[in-house]
């Protein structure tokens, strides 16, 4: 996966792509960061990419013919046209389905946008995707861009050790992820259950499942919907809500 990002903050960025997961699998060459600063494009010495907004208003807005240039330079290299996602609070909002189809493409463009905004002509001209991370308003592109790209990082074939733990945890099936321990057996007095300590995997297997389905139900019940439960798990889930008094 070749990811590009067109920033004004390139160094905000590298520095958090290069940590962790995302940096080990960028030295391993199973994804790659191509950061491209709108400044250079900027086509003045000043470097300046800004301007007051037509009509009036708060703050600046960046300038349409950078953006265009910077796009330009990262598409003409390629050689072909790439999927361009520009961060905005008025995207569809992210979510993990959304990270497995962009998972699928080969190279992906992140615009990150500054002060008010960007002129709307380039974005008419250069996006394809208009992606939220969440109904708040941050001060810019960069984190939101770098929550979509360690979603989709971690997607990527050989990116997590564990071949399986991408497809296991939270969100697949509509389930919130079972709860995890481990050494101490005892800590301050609370014990790992025991069903854990056991060595039987199918119990194991039941018991993680019944935690998933109870958690997600208490926690987002929202997603239980989407789920598929079985009628004995229904069934089961009904009784453990009522034992807790939630029913
Ligand atoms: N830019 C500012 N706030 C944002 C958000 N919530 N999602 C994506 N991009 C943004």
């Amino acid at each position: 996966m070749k990811f590009h990002v067109m920033t004004l903050f390139p160094e905000m960025i590298e520095q958090g792509m290069n940590t962790s997961i995302t940096g080990r699998a960028m030295a391993k060459g199973l994804l790659s960061l191509d950061t491209v600063n709108i400044r250079d494009y900027a086509g003045n010495k000043h470097g300046k990419v800004d301007d007051y907004p037509y009509g009036g208003g708060a703050g600046m807005v960046m300038q349409a013919e950078p953006v265009f240039a910077a796009h330009q330079a990262i598409t003409e290299k390629a050689g072909h046209p790439i999927r361009t996602i520009y961060l905005t609070p008025q995207g569809e909002t992210f979510h993990q389905k959304m990270a497995e189809e962009l998972a699928e493409e080969e190279e992906l463009i992140f615009l990150c946008g500054h002060y008010e905004g960007i002129d709307e002509r380039v974005l008419e001209a250069v996006v394809t995707d208009y992606v939220s991370i969440g109904d708040y308003v941050l001060t810019g592109g960069e984190l939101p861009a770098m929550v979509m790209m360690d979603t989709i990082s971690r997607l990527v074939s050989g990116v997590l050790n564990n071949e399986t733990s991408a497809q296991s945890e939270s969100f697949q099936d509509s389930l919130l992820e079972y709860p995890q321990y481990s050494r101490p057996e005892i800590w301050r007095d609370k014990a790992v259950p025991p069903v854990l300590m056991s060595g039987h995997h199918a119990n194991i297997e039941k018991w993680r499942r019944e935690q998933s389905i109870l958690r997600t139900a208490l926690r987002r019940p929202d997603l239980l919907d989407k789920a598929e439960l079985t009628e004995k798990e229904k069934r089961l889930l009904k009784e453990q809500l009522q034992a807790a008094g939630k029913e």
